[in-house]
């Protein structure tokens, strides 16, 4: 049933391309959906030409998501490239498509699938003092999604009640949070694991050292009455500036 509609689907997809004139090539292959799959940080290359029997000395256009991409002049005749170079996030689901600068509605495109993992890997160490609050972060930005995103203490998977943590998870990044921290409970090797179905598990590790209170100035403040201070001073010696001259003659 599958091999049928996939046969059908190229079979209207060949007829297409042979009465419009317009068509586009591509590395990698684009697959029956007209999407590219691709991996981030690599290159597509999309040619766009017209078929043998249409005069090929005919400007082409192409549009990037409906707006049009600058082509230098040796790259509009009768065949066009666009290069994506490097792929980036941004990229998935975006849409190239090219057609006659004379005619648009001959006009051919193919999407992209930008595939990524999380960007999750080696160490950090992590100070933070006795009863302040705890955070770490992990990227899970990933195409397609994590199955699933693990948090561990000392290699065993993190409790959240036993230790007061709590997990958000925002699909953009998944957080680890202490609201006050304990040297006993929260000292430790932390990792966060995430695991995909195209690209398997992916982990960074976090060392968290807990350390002592130290007396924090209230800077601001401070700041506030020294000028005070100084202000009083000023105005104290300026009024009795006579005195004190006399004083030190
Ligand atoms: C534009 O292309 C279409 C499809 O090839 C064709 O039917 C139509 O006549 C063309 N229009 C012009 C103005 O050339
Ligand atoms: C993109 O590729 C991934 C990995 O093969 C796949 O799981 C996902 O469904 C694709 N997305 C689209 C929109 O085709
Ligand atoms: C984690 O392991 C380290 C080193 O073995 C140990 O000092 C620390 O107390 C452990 N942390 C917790 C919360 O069990």
């Amino acid at each position: 049933m599958l091999m049928f509609r996939t046969s059908l689907f190229l079979l209207l997809f060949y007829c297409g391309t042979q009465t419009l004139g317009i068509n586009i090539q591509t590395i990698p292959d684009v697959n029956g959906d007209g999407i590219i799959e691709v991996e981030l940080q690599k290159t597509v290359t999309l040619v766009c030409g017209l078929n043998g029997d249409t005069p090929s000395d005919e400007e082409l256009v192409w549009l990037r998501n409906g707006a049009v991409v600058d082509l230098k002049d040796g790259n509009k005749k009768g065949r066009s490239s666009v290069c994506i170079n490097p792929v980036i996030y941004e990229d998935n689901g975006a849409t190239f498509a090219c057609h006659l600068h004379a005619n648009t509605s001959d006009k051919a495109s193919v999407s992209l699938n930008v595939t990524y993992h999380p960007q999750l890997s080696g160490s950090e160490e992590v100070t933070v003092e006795i009863d302040s609050p705890l955070v770490l972060q992990c990227d899970m930005r990933a195409n397609p999604p994590v199955s699933s995103m693990t948090w561990s203490l000392n290699g065993s998977i993190v409790v959240l009640l036993e230790g007061g943590f709590a997990v958000t998870n925002d699909g953009f990044k998944s957080q680890l949070q202490v609201n006050k921290v304990d040297k006993l409970l929260h000292e430790a090797t932390y990792q966060c694991t995430s695991d995909s179905p195209k690209y398997g598990q992916h982990s960074k590790t976090f060392y968290v050292t807990v350390t002592e209170k130290t007396i924090k100035f209230p800077l601001m403040p401070m700041i506030a009455g020294l000028v005070v201070v100084g202000l009083t001073a000023i105005l104290a010696v300026a009024s009795r500036w006579k005195k004190i001259t006399k004083c030190c003659k």
